[in-house]
């Protein structure tokens, strides 16, 4: 509270903010929007400017302070706010304003050269730092005002808006905030506000063996699975040390699920996973392959709210995740995904126009050395983001039937074939798919073909005002794609913490 008679003026906004928060009939619905619009419109946007700022100033060279985490700040300071921890964020923000203000004050003399782009970079974060410390406040008042209501609506809305799960696409779920079923918190792209088993109890795996499938003995992976399918919220499945489990059968996933393989090193062999008409199903942290004649994760017939991240997939003689039928709303993220052939099928055919609802977001995968579909999109909104490419064969990026993909801040670095798409003079198929680049990363004369008869794309945020996706520059993109991609264990994991 002492901030605020340090505030020499109160801005207009805030005026009315407290205004409605303590006057107007509807409390909390007015307050929450103002509250949300603020943190949307000035908080968050200001963190993430000035995280961009501290990055470019340290030269992502340097630790900010000793014991802070390296720029996974937003996270914590939102969910410090959410859980009343006022001191907490105002002290958080202090810390990060601290390094901008030494290069952004009028003493910028010295003999360092720091490039005017910079100078004038930090002069901005550090401007908005300071107008999102003078809002705090009054948002802490109105969230108290919410708050002591009783009806939690400002977590509510949030929630909604992907607010509560600010935070790095990759490195989020090893921070100590987001362990065990609070790993939600991390899903962004199209898959944000899945929960997976979150509502439900912890099931431990303790045992690899799959050898009576109809009725599986309590301790396997199958017997954890159906549990899910029975218990009220589903089930959060971890593993009590590390295994191979070589599947029998196809395992059947069901809504509310999650298969959490953080602290362990666990595959899954010889069959895939499928979920078939189900929701809300988180799958991390695992390593899935050879599993024969089929895929190794297939999603269909009308699955939605699907998070697939750091699943190390490779050796299937289909594909390694496909989405289809009526499934919608799947992020695919963190994956190591290598194959001599297919990989990704995002919409199977040109007759499932239900595909049009199709979304699906792929985001900060290694595609290694593979032939084709990576992915191939139909009818939908595929937003292909932040993913390192090296070595395709026929083509890395494909598209049919009215498919929208685009393809941002990528990285291809080519092998055998240069042109990004399928692609070639006289082409004759398929003129309806929009295929976009935007700020992609084209290395060792990498093309890029373009499919625009159709115009070009909004990006998904414009499209779908909930979405949300960190992206970092293409230049730093390849050593955390490679370090931090598919399974993280043991030396792996050291590894892809220690990488900035
Ligand atoms: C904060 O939000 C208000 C209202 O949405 C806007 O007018 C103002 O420019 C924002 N400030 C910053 C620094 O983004
Ligand atoms: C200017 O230099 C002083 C002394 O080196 C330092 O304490 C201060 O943070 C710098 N920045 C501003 C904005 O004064
Ligand atoms: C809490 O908010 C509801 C909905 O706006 C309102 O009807 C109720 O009167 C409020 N209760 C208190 C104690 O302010
Ligand atoms: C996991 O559970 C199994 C079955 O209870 C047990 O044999 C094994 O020792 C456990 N592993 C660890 C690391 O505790
Ligand atoms: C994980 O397990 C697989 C299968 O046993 C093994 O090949 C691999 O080396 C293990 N990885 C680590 C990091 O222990
Ligand atoms: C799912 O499968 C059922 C049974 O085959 C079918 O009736 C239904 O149309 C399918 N739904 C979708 C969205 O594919």
């Amino acid at each position: 509270m002492e901030l605020l008679y340090r505030i020499p003026m109160v801005p207009f906004m805030v005026y009315i903010l407290v205004l409605v928060c303590s006057s107007h009939a509807n409390v909390n619905e007015r307050c929450d929007d103002m509250v949300i619009n603020v943190l949307r419109n000035n908080i968050t946007r200001s963190l993430y400017s000035i995280e961009r700022g501290v990055k470019m100033l340290m030269n992502e060279e340097e630790d900010v302070e000793d014991g802070m985490e390296k720029f996974e700040e937003i996270p914590y300071i939102l969910n410090q706010f959410l859980l009343s921890k006022y001191e907490e964020v105002e002290s958080r923000l202090k810390k990060l304003v601290r390094p901008l203000l030494m290069y952004s004050g009028s003493n910028l003399t010295s003999s360092v050269y720091i490039p005017e782009s910079i100078i004038d970079f930090s002069k901005q974060a550090l401007r908005n730092a300071k107008h999102a410390q003078s809002m705090l406040p009054q948002l802490i008042q109105c969230n108290k005002k919410i708050t002591s209501n009783g009806t939690g609506r400002l977590s509510d809305s949030l929630r909604k808006y992907g607010l509560d799960r600010i935070a790095d696409g990759t490195k989020c779920q090893y921070r100590s905030c987001a362990q065990g079923n609070k790993l939600p918190m991390c899903a962004v792209g199209f898959a944000t506000g899945v929960t997976g088993g979150a509502a439900g109890s912890y099931y431990t795996v303790t045992r690899n063996d799959d050898t009576n499938t109809k009725n599986p003995a309590p301790g396997t992976l199958r017997h954890a699975v159906n549990y899910a399918g029975k218990n009220k919220g589903g089930a959060w499945i971890v593993f009590n040390e590390s295994m191979v489990i070589k599947l029998k059968e196809k395992l059947w996933i069901k809504s509310d699920t999650t298969i959490d393989g953080r602290g362990a090193n666990v595959t899954i062999i010889q069959k895939g996973l499928v979920l078939a008409n189900v929701k809300n199903v988180i799958l991390h942290n695992l390593e899935v392959f050879s599993t024969g004649n089929s895929d190794t994760v297939h999603v269909f017939n009308g699955s939605r709210l699907v998070w697939i991240d750091h699943l190390t997939s490779k050796d299937a003689y289909l594909g390694l995740v496909t989405v289809l039928q009526g499934s919608t709303d799947v992020t695919i993220s963190n994956c190591y995904l290598s194959n001599h052939n297919f990989n990704m099928l995002l919409g199977a055919s040109d007759k499932d126009t239900i595909d049009q609802n199709l979304r699906v977001t792929v985001y900060r995968n290694w595609f290694e050395s593979s032939n084709q579909r990576m992915p191939h999109c139909r009818w939908g909104y595929c937003h292909v983001a932040n993913n390192y490419y090296r070595d395709w064969h026929y083509y890395a990026i494909g598209g049919r039937v009215h498919a929208k993909i685009l393809s941002d801040k990528n990285v291809f670095e080519p092998g055998a074939r240069l042109e990004v798409t399928p692609w070639h003079p006289h082409f004759t198929a398929d003129l309806t798919p929009t295929i976009e680049s935007s700020e992609d990363l084209l290395l060792e004369g990498a093309t890029f073909h373009e499919f625009l008869s159709y115009g070009t794309l909004t990006t998904p945020e414009t499209e779908f005002p909930n979405y949300r996706l960190p992206l970092r520059p293409t230049i730093t993109l390849a050593s955390l794609v490679t370090k931090c991609s598919g399974v993280l264990f043991g030396q792996k994991l050291r590894d892809c913490k220690a990488t900035p």
